[in-house]
């Protein structure tokens, strides 16, 4: 068992002022702060930024972070951040700005070193600007992680940066910056939530200390998300979400994901679906195959989501759930084409780092299954 130091966080009316007397404290004159184009128009980055700017401290913005940043980008957000003198690093946004900022607090603080020198594991150098973290959306849990998810795009594929060196040192969960968010997005990174604490729980790489927050996540979620989708401006469904993703980043970097996250790379890869929309997709029939020989877990599962003590009540809970958010209930209606079902099933058995710590083995036939009874949604399978 690993369990990584966590950044200090603050959460809900605390955060705004804690943020001020962290920066105060830090001594940061320079700030640079990565955001995207979107984040960076809304009322809540305002705020931040004129809280920032308080006691004649200096602020510089990248405002044009794309969805999973190129190296090339990475390294030209560094390189101005180097020629601003930057003395820390703020990540506001959601999860590809914060994993932009990561590799930021690393290159702008070094010479010589390039963004591709720091994919894989393990591979940052331990000196690096202090950095800090406001999530906008409550999915990916980047605040905790010792994930930076890059693109190559000499190579045409993900970059993962994975070190605890970019584990970040502060995370401030503000509801308001996350009230902007577009309800299907709320939907969408609150089931990347879910999954992260699902699987975490299920995985072969669970542990006490994820077990714990996999369960507290995931009632949180429970009893959050679809309020902070119908009520966008509710606070306490807002931070609780935000906590419930913080739990939930907390279990999975300390155990991992499996086999959800697994066959939702190709959809994202292959049809350019979002992330947690890709798993929200996925849940159903990888949990189906799942349930053999792990009933007693997917009770705890249930009875965190939905009160019932049942393994079997946990699946058509989660649909029903997703139904009341308005998520696509299969691949079919989510676009993709049943032609593509093939060449998918062969891209998700070489994501072996995920499928070999998901509890149950998942072969070639078992993965062109799970892909079928996704594609048909309900209707076709046994919820
Ligand atoms: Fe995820």
């Amino acid at each position: 068992m690993i369990l990584y130091r966590m950044p200090e966080i603050h959460t809900g009316a605390d955060a705004m002022p804690a943020l001020a007397n962290v920066l105060s404290e830090l001594d940061v004159r320079r700030l640079f702060i990565v955001t995207g184009p979107h984040v960076s128009r809304c009322a809540a980055f305002a705020a931040v930024k004129a809280l920032a700017e308080q006691d004649g401290r200096a602020v510089a913005v990248f405002d044009q972070t794309s969805a999973d940043p190129s190296l090339e980008l990475v390294e030209e957000m560094s390189a101005q951040a180097r020629a601003f003198q930057a003395d820390a690093v703020l990540g506001f946004g959601g999860g590809s700005p914060l994993d932009a900022a990561k590799i930021v607090s690393i290159l702008a603080d070094r010479t010589g070193l390039s963004a591709a020198d720091l994919v894989g594991t393990e591979r940052v150098p331990r000196r690096r600007l202090p950095l800090l973290m406001i999530p906008t959306t409550a999915g990916t849990a980047s605040e905790v992680t010792i994930y930076s998810v890059l693109t190559d795009t000499v190579a045409r594929i993900k970059a993962a940066v994975c070190s605890r060196q970019i584990i970040p040192d502060f995370a401030f969960l503000i509801p308001e910056a996350t009230t902007s968010m577009p309800a299907s997005v709320t939907a969408a990174t609150g089931m990347d939530a879910l999954c992260h604490a699902a699987e975490a729980y299920l995985s072969k790489r669970r542990n006490p200390y994820s077990d714990v927050m996999a369960l507290a996540a995931v009632r949180l979620i429970s009893q959050n998300l679809l309020t902070a989708c119908r009520e966008p401006d509710n606070a306490i469904a807002r931070e609780n979400m935000l906590v419930a993703s913080l739990f939930a980043g907390l279990a999975f970097g300390n155990s991992s994901v499996t086999a959800v996250h697994a066959f939702a790379y190709p959809l994202g890869g292959m049809h350019h679906i979002p992330h947690g929309l890709a798993n929200s997709l996925m849940f159903e029939p990888v949990f189906r195959h799942n349930l053999t020989d792990n009933e007693a877990r997917m009770a705890d599962l249930a009875e965190a989501f939905c009160g019932a003590h049942d393994a079997e009540a946990l699946i058509p809970a989660v649909t029903e759930l997703k139904q009341s958010l308005g998520l696509p209930a299969s691949l079919a209606t989510a676009g993709v084409p049943e032609s593509d079902l093939e060449t998918m099933s062969q891209a998700v058995m070489t994501v072996t780092r995920l499928l070999s710590v998901n509890p149950n083995p998942i072969g070639l036939d078992d993965a062109r299954r799970i892909y079928q009874e996704a594609f048909a949604g309900c209707e076709g399978a046994r919820c």
